[in-house]
């Protein structure tokens, strides 16, 4: 049985690689995180072990990263979708596509950061599928549809080990939050549902990760080509919307007070702000040892 938790090749080639303040400023926080957890924090008293030989299972890295990505969707989708679209922004499947004037979906940047944490060959894969689903393609089927069925009667994530692909994989409800969920995936012309309403089960974001632990520093590495992935997928967007016909401004406000989207470092701010607490009671609370 074909689980699926990536993307099929070559469905989405946008973005550039180019390397970018907030990325560097964030894995610098994260590596003085690290460095003083694990470098001069002094040693534990009673086991007398070394920190640095600390691991983190995968489910703690992938909780971790499902967190962070979680943050970064619902503020795109609540404070950039929805107030955008009462701003006349549009927002589709080929926003791509030459002389387009739209940004887009949640769920097509969501495959934007997918593609970009392929290329970072950091291990970590993203999928998100559903059994209602608008794209065929994201369909769960069989063993996965039923392991997606507990998560939508639980709103639990559930964690299996992927064999054949040699994967640690974790579901994670995908619930919808924010109106502009329920209303854009009732009314879509292609949706097999039309009845969604807010705090359903709408699909499974699916992580992968090719081992079952990681040293601490790892993990930094990981979260940090997540963060880096998802500011370069916000910053893909923006970068478009400059070279639209009627461009908004872009600076330092948000599309619910103006004709305007946040720069790609205020968007990331909240990003981070949003997540971080619970980015580091994961890194604590995923320690063994
Ligand atoms: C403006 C329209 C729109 C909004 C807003 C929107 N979606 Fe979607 N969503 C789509 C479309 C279109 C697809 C299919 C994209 C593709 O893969 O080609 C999709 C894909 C998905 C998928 C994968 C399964 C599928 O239907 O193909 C899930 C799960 C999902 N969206 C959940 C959400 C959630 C949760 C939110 C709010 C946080 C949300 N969507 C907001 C239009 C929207």
């Amino acid at each position: 049985m074909a689980w699926k938790v990536r993307k099929k090749k070559g469905e989405n080639s946008e973005g550039n690689r180019r390397f970018q303040p907030s990325f560097v400023l964030a894995v610098l926080a994260l590596l003085a995180l690290s460095i003083y957890l694990f470098v001069s924090a002094p040693p534990p008293l009673a086991d007398g072990q070394n920190t640095s030989g600390r691991t983190i299972k995968a489910e703690a890295l992938l909780d971790m990263v499902a967190a962070e990505n979680d943050a970064f969707r619902t503020l795109y989708t609540k404070n950039i979708v929805g107030p955008g679209l009462k701003q006349g922004f549009l927002y589709d499947e080929n926003w791509l596509k030459r002389g387009a004037q739209s940004g887009p979906l949640p769920a097509v940047a969501l495959r934007g950061v997918s593609v970009r944490l392929d290329r970072s060959k950091v291990g970590l894969g993203l999928f998100l599928g559903a059994a209602f689903a608008i794209n065929r393609g994201n369909r769960f089927e069989g063993e996965q549809l039923a392991l997606f069925q507990e998560i939508v009667a639980d709103k639990q994530p559930r964690y299996f080990r992927d064999a054949p692909q040699g994967l640690w994989v974790g579901m994670y409800p995908d619930i919808a939050h924010a109106k502009p969920c329920v209303d854009c995936h009732s009314k879509h012309p292609k949706t097999p549902k039309t009845d969604w309403v807010l705090g359903d089960v709408m699909g499974a974001t699916t992580w992968s990760f090719t081992s079952a632990t990681v040293s601490a520093e790892e993990a930094v590495v990981v979260l940090g080509a997540l963060r880096r992935a998802l500011s370069e997928t916000y910053k893909s967007y923006v970068d478009r919307a400059r070279q639209f016909e009627d461009p908004p401004a872009v600076g330092s406000d948000w599309p619910s007070a103006c004709r305007c989207l946040p720069d790609t470092q205020t968007f990331m701010a909240e990003v981070f702000r949003i997540s971080s607490p619970s980015t580091t009671r994961a890194l604590f609370d995923g320690f063994e040892g």
